[in-house]
Parts: C-alpha cells; structure tokens; sequence
C-alpha cells in the first residue's frame, strides 16, 4: 500500500487561498507521479471567519491540527481587521501552541530570477536562515503603565531560555551537518549591546559546537552586519542561525534579494511534532481574486513540505520544476507581471513534476 499523509490546508486571507490551490495541484502532481497520497482538510480560519463569528481562533484548533502530518498555510491579515489580532491570535498563536520552534527560510535565488543586487547570481544567494520561532521578544513580559499620558511606559522584554536557544542551535547544527554545503554556521547576534540575551546564546553555540559538532565551522556575526554581508557578500552565507526577531527582519530583507516576497518560502518545524509551511510574505489584499498573484512561494513551501515528511525525491522535483519554469517561462516575480496567471504559474510548474 501507498504511504498517505493528512495534510490540513489554511488558506486564510487575501491571496492566501489563491496560491494554496496552485500549492495543492502542484503537490498532487507529484504525489501521483512519486506513488504517495495526500489527503486534504480544509479549515477556514482567518478574517473573515473572525469577522462572521467573532472568534479568532477556536480553541480546539491546536489539538485538532495536531493530528495532521503537516500543515500548509496561505497567508493571514485582513484589511478590515486592526492589525495584530490575526496574526497574533492565529498564526503566532499556532506557532507557539504546536511548539514550531523552528522557522527555517531558504535564502535561494532561483534561475531567470531578476534580484536587486548587482552581480550576484544563484550561486552567490543561496543559505538557510533557521529563526527560532517560540521565545524572544515575541513572548517576552512586557505591558504599559500610564496609558495616554507624559509619564507613559511601554515594556516589551526580549526573553530567553537555555533550553530554547539549545534546542534551536542543535537543529541548527544538524541542518548544517545535513546540507552538508560549506559545513558552516552562522550566529547572528548583537553582543556588543544585548549581552545577557545574546551572550546566552554564544556562549550555548560555542559550547555545542565545539563538543557535538566539531566539523561545523562556527561563524559569528552582529545583526547590522549582517544586513550589509546579506547585500554586499550573500556567498559567504550558508546555513545562519538567530532569535525570533533579528530572524523575522533579516528574513524579509534575504526575501528581497531572492526575487520578492513572490518566491519566498518557509517552515515553522516542530522537529518532534506537526509543522506549518507558508509562502513568507502576506495576504496581498490588493490583489485578491485577481489570478494574478505569484504562487511560487507556496509551491516552494509545499516542496519543503514534503522534504520534512520524507518525501526527498518529491521535493526535489518541484524544485527543479519551479527553477525551469523560473529560468525559462516567467517574465517576473511580481504581481502581474509574470506573463502568466496564478494558475497557469501553477499548471506550468505541476506538468513538470
Ligand atoms: C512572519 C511575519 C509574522 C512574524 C507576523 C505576521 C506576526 O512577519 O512570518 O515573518 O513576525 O513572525
Ligand atoms: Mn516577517
């Protein structure tokens, strides 16, 4: 017998559900041609749920997603809704209640792909950013105090444990062991100013290293650095591992430099439990049901999808599939301007699988 997944796909808001559907037709291409099935289950959660019933999130939600192999999601933010309550109420929420503490973001510039950066190419962009994704300053305590007036205080704490920056450094070493292309890793910090949080985390990374991982090469850089290495020398970079927040900032700007938020993917991964793939970038509400959105960041995350389910070859594929039709079919990366619709994006990259 065949070897099946239960997969429950989040479509979510904007253009969420749009590039879902081309993730899926993509995914049941190679299902069929690498002989695995997937089962779907849709769940509606999102703005317009929230606006319908005034519930964010059920409960119930983690406990039932929990029983899935793997989550695929869209995107979540809705224009009618104060920014902050989705995509605090849903998908941070999800991340920390599924215990996703891995949010691993491939910095890869696909062929054909145009990337703002002067004579680089896929082979100069091309690294893993593993962002820890259940602590920091997304979980911190913080509050504030004299509300609306002069003496107002505003307290937001970048908190974290050893055994979060442990367990995110080991799955960051073995990625590094695994991809096995420079055999480096890159802590990015800012230990000239945050030296509790960031001390913690050094002293943890050479701790680890030197005793589990004694054929990785540590490298270590501050978060501005970075931000210029990331621009001025990407080649240098192979596998770099941060806390939540300097992994959400620098993320966006590694997004830049691999095409846009069109073809930028990624994985919240709870290693030992169920994960969540989702095109990085948002719900794009301005171009919503238009067909014109790229639906290449979604594929890419349903192609990481199955490289975490085991699914090597499959994931391979589409990745080949997505480079051909990069560097030989698509225009641009952008909204409507990709020479083809959103799902003919789709049937292009599903007929290679
Ligand atoms: C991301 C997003 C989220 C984050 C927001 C929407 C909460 O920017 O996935 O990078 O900050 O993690
Ligand atoms: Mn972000």
């Amino acid at each position: 017998m065949s070897k099946s997944y239960n997969i429950a796909v989040l479509g979510g808001d904007g253009t969420g559900p749009e590039v879902t559907v081309e993730a899926v037709k993509v995914l049941d291409a190679a299902a069929a041609n690498f002989g695995f099935k997937l089962n779907y289950n849709d769940f509606d959660f999102g703005g317009d749920r929230y606006i319908r019933t005034g519930e964010v999130l059920p409960d119930s939600a983690s406990s039932e997603l929990e029983k899935f192999d793997s989550i695929l999601l869209g995107a979540i933010g809705h224009p009618d809704v104060k920014p902050g309550i989705l995509e605090k109420g849903i998908l941070l929420r999800l991340r920390f209640e599924l215990d996703q503490y891995i949010n691993l973001r491939p910095v890869k510039l696909y062929p054909g792909v145009e990337t703002p950066i002067k004579d680089k190419g896929p082979a100069e962009i091309d690294y893993v950013v593993v962002r820890e994704n259940s602590g920091g300053i997304y979980t911190g305590s913080g509050g504030i105090t004299m509300k609306g007036t002069k003496e107002e205080i505003a307290v937001q704490s970048m908190v974290y444990s050893h055994f979060q920056v442990a367990r995110c450094l080991k799955y960051a070493f073995e990625y590094a062991e695994k991809r096995g292309k420079k055999k480096t890793l890159g802590l990015v910090g800012k230990t000239n100013v945050l030296t509790y949080v960031y001390d913690l985390w050094e002293r943890t990374f050479n701790d680890m290293g030197a005793q589990d991982f004694p054929d990785i090469r540590r490298d270590y850089y501050h978060v501005d650095a970075t931000c210029m290495w990331m621009v001025k020398n990407p080649e240098w970079f192979d596998v770099l591992v941060t806390g939540n927040l300097f992994g959400d900032i620098i993320t966006d700007l590694g997004a830049m430099t691999q095409g846009g938020m069109g073809i930028a993917a990624g994985g919240n991964i709870n290693p030992e439990g169920v994960s969540m793939f989702e095109p990085i970038g948002g719900s794009a509400p301005k171009y919503t049901g238009q067909n014109v959105i790229n639906p290449l960041a979604a594929i890419c995350a349903g192609a990481m999808m199955l490289d975490t389910l085991g699914e090597f070859e499959a994931a391979k594929k589409i990745e080949a599939a997505v480079a051909d039709v990069t560097a030989n079919k698509m225009e641009s990366m952008n909204a409507g301007r990709m020479g083809f619709s959103t799902t003919e994006v789709g049937d292009l990259v599903a007929a290679r699988v």
